[in-house]
């Protein structure tokens, strides 16, 4: 291990499993002291014989994991807004220059320790906030580990602390971007909650995230109703605003694969221009245009009016999906012309 890598180290008790700060076993005077060992070229070993069974492994009931999801995307596969863009670039070159600005530059004396990075991503559905995240990830070279709300559910059941301990130290042993979709339903803000048991766990996430080392990225389309203890723990806060048309019509270039046959007069420009629509609901628009076409035939291209009417099913989509459908149904004279 170099010199360089001496942020990426990793202090393992063989005993509970913990750490790089310290443990029960393990002070954090020792934890330096081994680093200090480390970084002299020293080498350590332990007879296998010799070496106890991690007490983590006995006994000890099997725990919630997050999803570790194989990143599929790069920053160059996704349109950006300005602001957008400069916030993830912050984020990476923090993540690329972390040893330069704790060891060199001394931000390490100041703040006593190596921080994590904590990034939020605000925004709309479907306007890339998980794809960035991936982006992050793959721009790392590292794997992605995904907490979404339904897997935290499972971690309130039992020994919760350690449920989520578990979470970030398995996030950390793996080098991996930790991921908190859904980061609203998680990290509702303690007010808004029903019960006070689902107050403390949120303050066991927020402590783990307080002193995790690592890199999390929360994604959220209500950023309003988190706890507001949050916005300390955050680093960078990122927005994903709504496309306007000229990103629209990038993001029909991204999303129509170059072997689409497309007829004569597909315009993206005018679908941007006509449609305001998210990137997620383009895709829709998308793969629908390229249904309709196939159902007249292999041979026939994908023609603007596809496009046309798979957007208009787009938008109308949108409403449906947005009505109420538990009101009570509007009386029939008032719906004019076809009660
Ligand atoms: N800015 C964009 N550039 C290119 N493609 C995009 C963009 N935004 C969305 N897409 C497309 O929409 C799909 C869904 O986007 P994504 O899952 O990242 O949205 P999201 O912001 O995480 O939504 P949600 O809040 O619902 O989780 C992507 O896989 C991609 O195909
Ligand atoms: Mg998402």
């Amino acid at each position: 291990m170099g010199k360089e890598n001496q942020d990426e180290w990793i202090v393992k008790c063989p005993k509970c499993g913990r750490i790089r700060e310290s443990c029960r076993h393990v002070s954090r005077d020792d934890v330096r002291r081994i680093l200090r060992l480390l970084d002299a070229g020293v080498e350590v070993y332990q007879a296998d014989d010799d070496r106890e069974p991690p007490e983590s492994h006995v006994h000890e009931p099997p725990r919630p994991v997050a999803q570790a999801v194989q990143p599929r995307f790069t920053l160059k596969d996704i349109v950006l807004a300005e602001t957008t863009r400069e916030g993830l670039l912050d984020a990476l070159t923090e993540l690329r220059h972390k040893g330069l600005m704790y060891r060199r530059w001394g931000l390490k004396k100041v703040l006593k320790k190596t921080k994590g990075l904590t990034l939020l991503f605000a925004g709309p559905p479907g306007t890339g906030k998980t794809m960035a995240a991936e982006a992050i990830a793959s721009e790392l070279g590292r794997p992605l580990h995904v907490v979404n709300y339904a897997q935290l559910e499972n971690m309130w059941v039992g020994e919760t602390e350690k449920n989520i301990e578990h979470v970030f130290h398995t996030a950390l042993d793996a080098g991996a971007v930790l991921f908190f979709d859904e980061a609203d339903a998680v990290f509702q803000r303690r007010s808004y909650m029903a019960t006070p048991w689902m107050n403390r766990d949120v303050n066991v996430l927020l402590a783990q995230m307080e002193n995790y080392p690592g890199v999390v990225v929360l994604a959220t389309n209500l950023a309003k109703v988190m706890d507001r203890a949050l916005d300390r723990r955050i680093d960078i806060a990122v927005e994903f605003p709504m496309p306007d048309a000229p990103m629209r019509r990038m993001i029909y270039e991204h999303l129509v694969p170059k072997e689409a046959p497309l007829a004569k007069g597909v315009d993206f420009e005018s679908l941007a221009q006509k449609y305001a629509l998210s990137g997620g609901s383009i895709l829709n628009v998308v793969r629908q245009a390229m249904r309709t076409s196939l159902r007249r035939g292999k041979r026939h291209r994908i023609t603007m009016e596809d496009f046309i009417r798979a957007a208009d099913r787009e938008v109308k989509k949108s409403l449906l999906t947005s009505a109420d459908h538990l009101q009570a149904p509007p009386r029939r004279e008032r719906i004019g012309g076809y009660a």
